[in-house]
């Protein structure tokens, strides 16, 4: 059994975590846990870019509007102001640790900048259509340049540690329960601060353009321990995934869209004029439901995006990863469109947090995708996200840097008990119970909701909650019956937040309340966790 101690224990290595890890000083003993390899991750496959104002003629201004606007009536300003602000210095951080961005064209200095939905400048920077895998490597290769970093992989985060395993009444967390997942035995990492950044949830739907990691863990494991989540029903659907039965959700991005790209029905006609004047490059509520609503229509089984009037050179410049994927799948982007469908593709909602990514539980703390800053409001804005995973880790290590000396190590703490467990007799519960979860939550609480879905849903998974709850007290955790359990209590929370919002705004949409509801105007959905302790949390 594997047991730690560190001063920053880091649950993620995706931009979140990794960004933290390097900007905390070295005088730290710090452990990073992944549940994948190191780099397996939302991070790594993101594509477009990092938004941030870059060029002279755009401002903050507008960057900070035109996320408002995105967000509909839901972000905390004055988190998008601090967002969007500190978004320069990010990247240029990213720029000192080595990150290559694509450069203009010869002749033009600087970088080059695209553009996506919502944004009313070219403000992304980006690695041509892999800008996930540059950040996310180089930040890689750094962490394992550093001696005060411990890198674990394949290790999955079980529950955290808090003084509700102790006799101690302080509410803290003091590290978490790991399992390593080569081993099968779970060990107690402490630490002095912990820090969940274990990404998205986005597994909990069917189709996904997320990878198999982002099972909302984080989001689970700090609600189980007294952390209030919020705006869950905030999903993000991107509107374009390659539709083919063999490409695993492989996304088509927005920047080519915002290079001219063009949404087309089977016929090969336009149809984005008709649900927003500015067509494709709408905000991805609008255009997702949009192709939902002509998939539906047409009885379709996908709509079409098409780049092929750019010329060959540009497209293989611009998107060579797409390029050669959609080659493989016998798509030759520069002469055909690209069949498309949407997928779930990012959480707007997360574990509550404030301007230094601190959450209700004392030492702990969450950034990134997992968490909740008020950034997104009911729709994030391409790009933004990354952005959001550099800002918070600067702000978490300035406040961990604040708080280091006041904070003693953790106590010891009892070994994870496994005495009256056995192993698993029937893991086809498991699979079963997946596959049906991820099934009615594609169904029923999609891009299109109603309360009859919602209600036939939450009655599906009290029902698996309940199964997976008795699963999980008789056998040997194991990293599948881990990751169920985390998504059935994410997908509870998903139900139980659109059930709270009578209203359709940015991505929740319903038949039952179509319009916009000016009382829901600035009221994010809170949920508090029945062993939430106002005395220790956050102030409202
Ligand atoms: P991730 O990068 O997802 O990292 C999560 C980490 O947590 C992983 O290391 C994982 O192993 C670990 N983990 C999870 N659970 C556990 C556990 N129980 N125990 C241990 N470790 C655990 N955003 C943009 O701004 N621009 C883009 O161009 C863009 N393109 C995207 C394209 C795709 C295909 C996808 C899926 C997303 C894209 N996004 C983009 C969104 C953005 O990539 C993510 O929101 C962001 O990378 C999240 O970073 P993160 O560090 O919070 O989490
Ligand atoms: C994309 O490249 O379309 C994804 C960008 C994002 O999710 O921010």
């Amino acid at each position: 059994m594997e047991n730690q101690l560190f001063d920053v224990l880091i649950i993620g290595s995706g931009a979140a975590g990794l960004s933290l890890a390097l900007r905390l000083p070295r005088s730290l003993s710090i452990g990073v846990v992944a549940k994948g390899s190191l780099t397996e991750g939302n991070t790594y496959y993101a594509q477009g870019g990092i938004s941030a104002v870059l060029d002279k003629t755009d401002s903050m201004d507008s960057h900070i509007a035109d996320t408002l606007n995105a967000g509909a009536g839901l972000c905390d300003e004055a988190t998008v102001k601090l967002v969007v602000e500190k978004g320069p210095e990010s990247i240029q951080w990213l720029l000192e640790e080595g990150v290559s961005f694509t450069l203009n064209k010869p002749g033009e200095p600087g970088y080059h900048l695209t553009r996506e939905g919502g944004h009313s400048h070219r403000r992304v920077i980006h690695a041509a259509d892999a800008t996930g895998k540059e950040v996310e490597s180089t930040l890689q290769e750094q962490a394992q340049a550093q001696g005060n970093i411990k890198l674990f992989e394949y290790h999955n985060a079980v529950d955290l540690i808090t003084a509700k395993n102790l006799s101690d009444t302080e509410k803290r967390c003091f590290g978490a329960y790991i399992l390593d997942k080569k081993s099968g035995l779970v060990g107690t990492f402490r630490a002095r601060f912990t820090v969940l950044a274990t990404g998205g949830a986005s597994k909990v739907y069917l189709y996904t353009s997320n990878p198999d990691v982002s099972t909302g863990d984080g989001i689970a494991m700090a609600w189980r321990a007294g952390c209030r989540v919020v705006n869950m029903e905030f999903i993000q659907f991107h509107p374009t995934c390659l539709f083919h039965p063999h490409a695993k959700s492989f996304l088509i991005t927005e920047a080519i869209r915002g290079e001219g790209g063009k949404l087309l029905l089977p016929n090969g006609k336009r149809f984005m004029h008709k649900f927003d004047e500015r067509a494709e490059l709408a905000p991805r509520d609008i255009v997702a439901r949009a192709i939902d609503h002509e998939m539906k229509r047409l009885g379709a089984d996908c709509m079409f995006l098409d780049i092929s009037h750019k010329p060959k050179r540009f497209i293989l410049e611009h998107f060579p990863t797409i390029y050669s994927k959609c080659l493989e799948f016998g798509i030759d982007i520069a002469k055909q469109p690209i069949p498309v469908v949407p997928a779930a593709h990012y959480i707007c909602g997360g574990v509550l947090t404030d301007h230094h990514a601190r959450t209700d539980i004392p030492n702990l703390f969450a950034i990134g995708e997992t968490a909740y800053s008020g950034l997104h409001g009911a729709n994030r804005m391409a790009s933004n996200s990354l952005l959001e995973c550099l800002v918070f880790s600067q702000q978490a290590a300035e406040e961990i840097v604040r708080q280091s000396d006041q904070t003693p190590e953790p106590p010891e703490i009892a070994p994870w008990d496994e005495s009256r467990v056995a192993d698993s007799d029937e893991q086809v519960v498991v699979s079963h119970n997946w596959s049906e979860l991820r099934h009615f939550m594609w169904d029923y609480v999609g891009i299109v909701r109603s309360n009859k879905r919602l209600q036939r849903a939450k009655r599906r998974v009290n029902l698996l909650r309940q199964e997976i709850k008795e699963y999980y007290g008789h056998f040997r955790v194991n990293n599948d019956l881990l990751e169920l359990r985390n998504l059935v209590e994410v997908a509870d929370l998903i139900i139980r937040s659109a059930q709270e919002r009578k209203e359709s705004r940015g991505l929740h949409y319903t038949i039952d309340f179509p319009d916009r509801d000016e009382r829901f105007q600035k009221r994010p959905t809170v949920l508090l966790p029945d062993n939430f302790d106002a005395k220790f949390a956050l102030e409202d």
